[in-house]
Formats: structure tokens, C-alpha cells, sequence
């Protein structure tokens, strides 16, 4: 389906939220009439959490409510996306299907009460979703104000019952075909776990120590297969009634629940939920990283922000206040990278209920109020950026991330607990992002050959055909940083035989290790170049590669730590050990350096986000955000749709939109 139809319908780039009016009364709808034109809004998230009200018993359905605020919003300008409520079955459901219950690895099964609290592979839990999912397509498939669909809400419950167990099985025959192939990828050869019948085979629950780790993998395999096959089959009853575009809303947390890559191409457009961790500077860090893979994860193509909070979000068990100025800064944050909008949970806070004390547009202060006169300031930029809908990014480097290393990774039994994915990833894009570098991420069997730099930051687990594909990448003439712990193993987990890194990328790299020696706990090393480095070093010998730095410490003093191979036209680089935040920065820079990698704007100071977006009629936009607190004059001044005037100078925490053809 063709996404652009979005932005056609709202006649520009998406501006609303989570839109949850079944919380107040006819007075109050007339105000967010007043308010919602106010704030420009053009699209509201609809029904997330409206099943009790949808079907208040088995079977009936009351849609009469549904239809007056569908009519209303559509009388009023503002387009519809239309979510299915499967994200929190009534209590009712629960009653009638107590198996329909989420079990924890523990053997604990919830009771209703909060959201979220289904179990994923329960027949009726599905059937009850398919069914409210086809009714309320056949009853608003073609309504006018219906411009999306959004299925379910961010799917991240996990369920370890018996419906779970059966289903995992049904899973495991048709990927190992038989027991013995089963038992022979798990390595059940180890500490008597042999399995005789499928019936044997359990979800990994509590256990005493370890558990297999192959039972592991491909326990989350599995669970992202089936909540994709639950995605599609909502997805489906909906297409058989209604034409318009369907996505669910995904998070891309700092853990791992889902293969990202494959809810990619499934849905008509990427949206995802984002929520920053930290303020100031490491916010709009985080902000660029959650964008880029989600530009990643539609192909490069348009995507959009379904959710952000306005004044404050949940970090670290706290309400976390952000600053004047950052609902206009975090919406082209996103805008920059791609997004065809920006969205926030939800358009009125609410009186009452669990997330009472959870941001929104319009405040329990009201429209009286700094939150919302950036709300409504942050609308009416984004109604002046409606020629940017359906342009895209580009970016001459991408990080590795790949679902199946992620999860290895985050299997206990590893050599050290300081190997970690999420922080390899974000560390890897926030040098680059430092940097002033547009970055795509790519997955290891992806076509690289469009990237002049390719960062693996963590590919513990990489394939024969990944491992081939980034040789082919250096031979044919691109620039490879591969780090620490990379192709160690393969998909089945079982470890590379003869030396790391896998085979065909060793070549390319033109080094061998031959041992792993994580660092003692707080202990700093030092490499001949001067670098510092912490948790993990690797005795390795060159294959062909230059050393360019070597360790200084104990058995290792004069091995390599970091090569570079020159390999048929591109170069391959191994770093072994974990450099200081400046050591990376600095390797980072001569990377892209030698890779010919140019910043987007070059001349910018540390702290000015600049990214450019693309039409395919060679039109192109200059996004800038000046994180600083002091005004930076731009190198090349230009017109700046945000002001509709000329621009000479960013003011410190300002943001331009700059016409660059
Ligand atoms: C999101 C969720 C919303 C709301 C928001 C704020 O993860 O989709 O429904 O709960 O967080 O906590």
C-alpha cells in the first residue's frame, strides 16, 4: 500500500495523538473541537484502550458512541486512526477465559487489573481479537474520517503457559524437522537435557541455573514469529473490509522483544512509540537513535512517530520534566529522520485511571497553560512543513544490528556480564551521531553497498551468509569496522571452530583470535597508541592485517588490539578491546575520514543536529537543531520554512527547516 496516501488525506505532515474521549463528557468534546483546531491537529489515535465499551459482553458490540466521535472529529478537520483495542481485553474476557491468562516464567498467572494482560497464544484470546478486529473494520472500512489503521498497542507481553509450550513445539518441528536435528542444535548433549518427544519440550521457565541456551533463541524466535502472525492475522480481517493503510504502533526499547526487521515488512507503514530516558543532550541522542531504526526498519522509507510525551515521561522510577522547547526540538528530531509527523500520548491528560499523572497536549492545568502553547506552536511548524511529506533520508553509513545476535547476547552463560548489545549499538551511533553523520542501520545480510563505512558493534551470532556478505563488502571496496565478540557463533549458537571471527569475514578482516580475556572488573589498560581501554581484551594474531595499536599489559604486551586489512578494494578493521568514549570518538572520526564520509553540514560546531530529507525531484531540506545554549551562525544561510524569512543564525536551542535547492 501506498503510504503517501497519509500525508495526501491530511493534506500535509501528521500532527495529533491518542485521542481518548470516552474519559469526559459533551462539554469537554466541545473544547478539544476549539483546541484541537487551535493546535492544528490533524490526525487522533482512536479506540486503544476501548474494548470494554466496544463489546461490553461476548459477542454484542455498541458502536453508536464510537460513531459520534468519528463524526465529530470528521466534521471537525481531524482524521481518524482507528486502533483495534486488543491490547487490554476487558474483564469479562478474562472471567470467561482464565487460560487466556499470562503466565511468568515463575508459574505465576496474572490476574486483570492493569493493560496487558492477555496471553498471546490462547485460542480464545485470538479468536476474540480477530473477531472485534473484523467488526470494527466492516463497520468503519470506508469511513471518511478512517485514514489508518493501527492494530493492538506496542505487543510486548510474554506468556509462558501451556498454550505457549504447545505452539512452541508446533514451532520447533517445522524449523528442525526432526528430535534428533532438535537435539543436536541445542547441544542437549550437555548436562542430560536429551528430549525424546516433543511433549517434553517446555518454554524456558524458571529453572535452576542456565538454561540451554539454543531453547533460548529460539524461544524468542518464536515468540516474535507468533506475535507476528497475531499482527497479521488483526491485519487481515481489517484488509477485508477496508482499503486504508495498517500499522501497529512498535517500541524500540533498550531490550529486545520482537525482530523489528520483520514487523518492517509486514506493516504498510512503521510507527513506533518514543520515550526518552534521560534530559538535555542525551534526549536528543536517544531521539535520533529510536529514528533511525525506524527509518531502518521501513527501508528507508517514510515512517511516523505515533507517541511521545510533551512535558513529561517515566525515567528511572520518576517523573522526568523536560525542558522549555523540547516538544518543537523532539518532534523534528523525528520529523528530520524521517518521520511523516509527530503524535503524542494523549491529546488530554486524564482525571483519572493508572496514568493520571502521565503528560499530554492539553494539560489538567488546560489550555492555559506552557504545555500547551508549545503544543500549539510545535502544530503550526509542523502545518508549515507539509512539502517535505514523502521525502526520505539518506545516510553513507550504517551500523549492524541484527535481531538473533541481540538475542544471543542477552543469553546468560556469556564470558563476561559486560558484553551488552544495547550499549555496543547506541554507543556505535552516538559516536557517529556526535559526529554530525547521517546513520542507517542495516542488518548483516542486507545489500551494504551503498554505505561507505559499516560499524558491527556486537554480532556475537553471525550466519555463513552474513559473515560472506560483509567479506564481499570490504572486497568490493568498502570500509568494515568489526568489534570485540563479533562471529563468535552461529545461528544454531554453536561456537566458530579454529579461531574468531567466523571464516569468510576473517579473511576480510585478515586477523585470527585465538583466545578471549575479559578484563577484571574497573581495570584500565592502556594500548601503544596511547588509547585507554576497559572489560575485554582478545589475544589475536595478524592474517595480512596492520597493527595499528597493540596491547601493553601482561601475556598480551605486543599483540594487536587494533588492525586494519587491506582487502581486495575496501579496508577491514578489528578492534578487540573497549576504547574510552574518546579513544571511540576518535577511531570513529578517522574512520569516516578515510571512508570519505562527509557531515551533513560541514562547519557546524559540536551540539547542531543538521540532517537533510530528499524528494525524489531532487528538492532537499535542511533539518538544524542547536542543542546549545549559545547562538551558532550557520554556514550557508538559507530560507527557513519554520519562520517563512531568511536565516543567518541558529539561537541557542533553536531549530530551522532551510529550503537547500
Ligand atoms: C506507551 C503506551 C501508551 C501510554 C504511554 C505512556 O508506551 O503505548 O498507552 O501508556 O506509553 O506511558
Amino acid at each position: 500500500m501506498d503510504i503517501r496516501r497519509l500525508t495526501d488525506r491530511l493534506g500535509g505532515l501528521a500532527f495529533g495523538g491518542d485521542y481518548n474521549p470516552e474519559q469526559w463528557d459533551e462539554q469537554v468534546w466541545k473544547q478539544d473541537d476549539e483546541l484541537m483546531r487551535r493546535a492544528r491537529v490533524n490526525l487522533a489515535t482512536v479506540g486503544v484502550f476501548s474494548w470494554a465499551l466496544l463489546e461490553p459482553e461476548e459477542g454484542r458490540y455498541d458502536f453508536d458512541w464510537l460513531d459520534a466521535h468519528l463524526d465529530r472529529l470528521h466534521a471537525n478537520g481531524v482524521a481518524v486512526d482507528l486502533a483495534t483495542p486488543t491490547a487490554s481485553p476487558p474483564p469479562w474476557f478474562t472471567l470467561a477465559h482464565p487460560d487466556a491468562l499470562p503466565v511468568r516464567p515463575d508459574g505465576t498467572r496474572l490476574t486483570h487489573g492493569s493493560r496487558d494482560t492477555y496471553c498471546l497464544t490462547a485460542p480464545a484470546y485470538r479468536r476474540a481479537a480477530r473477531r472485534i478486529a473484523g467488526a470494527l473494520a466492516e463497520r468503519y472500512g470506508d469511513h471518511p474520517a478512517l485514514a489508518l489503521w493501527h492494530v493492538h498497542n506496542e505487543y510486548v507481553t510474554l506468556c509462558l503457559c501451556d498454550h505457549t509450550a504447545a505452539a512452541f513445539r508446533v514451532w520447533l518441528r517445522a524449523r528442525h524437522g526432526s528430535l534428533d536435528a532438535l537435539n543436536e542444535a541445542w547441544g542437549t548433549a550437555f548436562w542430560s537435557q536429551r528430549y525424546t518427544s516433543w511433549e517434553q519440550i517446555l518454554p524456558p521457565r524458571d529453572s535452576q541455573w542456565h538454561r540451554n541456551p539454543g531453547q533460548a533463541l529460539d524461544f524468542s524466535r518464536f515468540w516474535s514469529d507468533e506475535t507476528l502472525a497475531a499482527y497479521r492475522e488483526q491485519r487481515d480481517a481489517i484488509r477485508a473490509h477496508s482499503d486504508r493503510p495498517v500499522t501497529t504502533n512498535l517500541m524500540v526499547p533498550s531490550y529486545q522483544n520482537l525482530d523489528l526487521w520483520a514487523f518492517g515488512r509486514e506493516v504498510d507503514l512503521v510507527s513506533i512509540d518514543h520515550y526518552p530516558g534521560a534530559p538535555g543532550v542525551d534526549a536528543a541522542a536517544h531521539a535520533a537513535f529510536d529514528a533511525d531504526r525506524a527509518r531502518s526498519f521501513a527501508g528507508g522509507g517514510p515512517w511516523l512517530l505515533m507517541e511521545q510525551g510533551t512535558n513529561t515521561v517515566y525515567a528511572g522510577g520518576r517523573v522526568l520534566a523536560k525542558e522549555p522547547g523540547d516538544i518543537l526540538r523532539h518532534s523534528l528530531a523525528h520529523i528530520a529522520r524521517g518521520s511523516e509527523g509527530a503524535l503524542f500520548f494523549q491529546w488530554r491528560q486524564s482525571r483519572a485511571g493508572a496514568e493520571q499523572w502521565h503528560s499530554a497536549m492539553v494539560p489538567h492545568a488546560g489550555a492555559d497553560s506552557r504545555t500547551f502553547r508549545e503544543v500549539t506552536a510545535t502544530g503550526e511548524a509542523v502545518a508549515r512543513l507539509g512539502e517535505l511529506a514523502g521525502s526520505t533520508v539518506r545516510a553513507e553509513v550504517a551500523v549492524l544490528h541484527d535481531s538473533d545476535a541481540w538475542w544471543a547476547m542477552d543469553i546468560d552463560g556469556l564470558p563476561s556480564s559486560e558484553l551488552d548489545y544495547f550499549a555496543a549499538l547506541s554507543r556505535a551511533h552516538r559516536a557517529l551521531w556526535e559526529a554530525g553523520r547521517t546513520v542507517d542501520f542495516a542488518h548483516p545480510e542486507h545489500d551494504l553497498s551503498r554505505y561507505r563505512l559499516v560499524i558491527a558493534p556486537a554480532l556475537f551470532l553471525l550466519t555463513d551468509a552474513g559473515a560472506g556478505n560483509l567479506r564481499r563488502y570490504v572486497a568490493a571496496g568498502g570500509t568494515l569496522l568489526v568489534q570485540h565478540f563479533s562471529g563468535m557463533v552461529n545461528e544454531r549458537l554453536h561456537a566458530r571452530l579454529g579461531g574468531y571471527p567466523a571464516a569468510p569475514l576473517r579473511e576480510a578482516l585478515g586477523i585470527r583470535v585465538e583466545e578471549y580475556r575479559p578484563l577484571r572488573q574497573d581495570e584500565q589498560i592502556t594500548l601503544s597508541d596511547g588509547s585507554t581501554a576497559d572489560s575485554w581484551s582478545e589475544s589475536l594474531s595478524t592474517e595480512g592485517a596492520e597493527t595499528l595499536a597493540a596491547y601493553t599489559h601482561g601475556m598480551l604486551a605486543g599483540s594487536p588490539a587494533l588492525t586494519r586489512h587491506d582487502f581486495g578494494s575496501g579496508y577491514g578493521w578489528y578492534l578487540s578491546t573497549r576504547l574510552d568514549d574518546t579513544g571511540y570518538a576518535a577511531l570513529v572520526g578517522r574512520l569516516l575520514t578515510e571512508a570519505g564520509v562527509a557531515p551533513e553540514l560541514p562547519g557546524l560546531p559540536p551540539g547542531v543536529e543538521a540532517v537533510a530529507r530528499h524528494a525524489p525531484d531532487g528538492r532537499r531540506w535542511l533539518l538544524l537543531l542547536n542543542h546549545r545554549d549559545d547562538a551558532v551562525p550557520l554556514p550557508r544561510p538559507g530560507h527557513d520554512l519554520l519562520t517563512d524569512g531568511p536565516l543567518r543564525e541558529l539561537p541557542p536551542g533553536g531549530c530551522a527547516v532551510l529550503r537547500a535547492h
